[in-house]
C-alpha cells in the first residue's frame, strides 16, 4: 500500500510553525505543505467569500494530494470552515487549530488573559462561543493584528522585523486591572510564534505565550495512528516532503525557506 502523506494547510508560512511539531512526533511520515498564498492574507478576507474559496480549494487539495488527513494549520481558516469542511468531505479526517483559550483559562493565575489573532479570527463566533465555553470565569482580551501575520511572512523571508510595530501590535493584550496584571497571551495565529522572541523583547512585562502548535501535532499523531499504523513509510527511498504554493509563483527567498523546512517545490 502506497503511503498517503499528511497535509499541512495554511494561507502562508504560519503552518510551518505546526509542521515543525509535527515532524518531531512523525518523522516517518510523509507530508505536504500547501501554502494559500494567493489569498494571503486570511484575516482580511469577509466570511462567505473565505468560506467558499477553501471549501472549493480543498475539493482540489484532496483529489491532488490523496492525503491521510489534513491539519488546517490556520485559526482564521478552521474558526471559519472546519465544521462545513468536515461535512463536505465526510470520509476524510480534519484537525483544526483554534484559539487555545481553555489552556489559557486553566492555566492564568490572574484570571487576566489576552488572545492575539488576525481580524477575521476576533470576530467569529466560533471564538466567542471558545470564551464563552471555557473562559467565562476570566477576562478575555481579543487582540486583532492587521499587520502581524505579513510582518512574520517577511521576517521569514529575509530575516528583517521592525520591532516598533511589534511593539505597537501587541501593546493592547497587556492589560492593568484591579492591581492584577495579563499573565497569558494566547498565540492565535500561526504565523505569530516565529515572532515570539520580538514579543517577549518588546512586552511592558513577561507573560506566557501559548503556542498550539505541540498540541496539534499531538491531535494529529492519534488521529493517523488510529486510522492507519500499517502505512509508516520505510526509512530509505521515500518521496520527499513537498511544498504547494497556490499562487504558482514562489520567488527566490520563498524557495530558499522551503529548503530550509525540508520540502521540495510541488509542481
Ligand atoms: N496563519 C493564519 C492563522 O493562523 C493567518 C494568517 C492570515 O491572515 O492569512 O490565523
Amino acid at each position: 500500500m502506497t503511503e498517503q502523506p499528511i497535509l499541512i494547510f495554511d494561507s502562508g508560512v504560519g503552518g510551518l510553525t505546526v509542521l515543525r511539531e509535527a515532524r518531531v512526533l512523525m518523522p516517518d511520515r510523509r507530508f505536504i505543505y500547501v501554502a494559500d498564498d494567493a489569498a494571503f492574507p486570511y484575516g482580511a478576507w469577509e466570511e462567505p467569500a473565505l468560506r467558499s474559496h477553501i471549501l472549493d480549494l480543498f475539493g482540489v487539495l484532496l483529489d491532488r494530494f490523496r492525503p491521510e488527513i489534513s491539519v488546517i494549520a490556520c485559526n482564521t481558516a478552521s474558526t471559519l470552515v472546519i465544521d462545513a469542511l468536515r461535512e463536505k468531505f465526510p470520509g476524510h479526517p480534519f484537525v483544526g487549530t483554534v484559539p487555545a483559550i481553555k489552556p489559557a483559562a486553566e492555566r492564568t493565575r490572574s484570571g487576566l488573559v489576552s488572545v492575539l489573532a488576525t481580524p477575521g479570527t476576533v470576530k467569529r463566533q466560533y471564538t466567542r462561543d471558545l470564551i464563552h465555553q471555557w473562559a467565562s470565569k476570566c477576562h478575555v482580551r481579543l487582540v486583532g493584528s492587521d499587520r502581524l501575520a505579513a510582518l512574520a511572512e517577511l521576517y521569514m523571508r529575509d530575516g528583517f522585523v521592525d520591532e516598533e510595530v511589534v511593539r505597537d501590535e501587541i501593546a493592547p493584550c497587556f492589560v492593568e486591572q484591579d492591581g492584577a496584571r495579563t499573565d497569558i497571551v494566547v498565540l492565535a495565529c500561526t504565523h505569530y510564534p516565529f515572532l515570539v522572541n520580538r514579543m517577549r523583547k518588546t512586552a511592558p512585562w513577561p507573560v506566557d505565550w501559548l503556542d498550539p502548535a505541540e498540541a496539534i501535532a499531538r491531535r494529529t499523531l492519534s488521529l493517523v495512528a488510529k486510522c492507519n499504523a500499517e502505512n509508516f513509510r520505510e526509512a530509505n527511498g521515500a518521496e520527499p516532503d513537498l511544498a504547494m504554493f497556490t499562487s504558482g509563483k514562489a520567488e527566490f527567498a520563498t524557495r530558499r525557506l522551503m529548503q530550509g523546512f525540508g520540502l521540495a517545490p510541488s509542481r
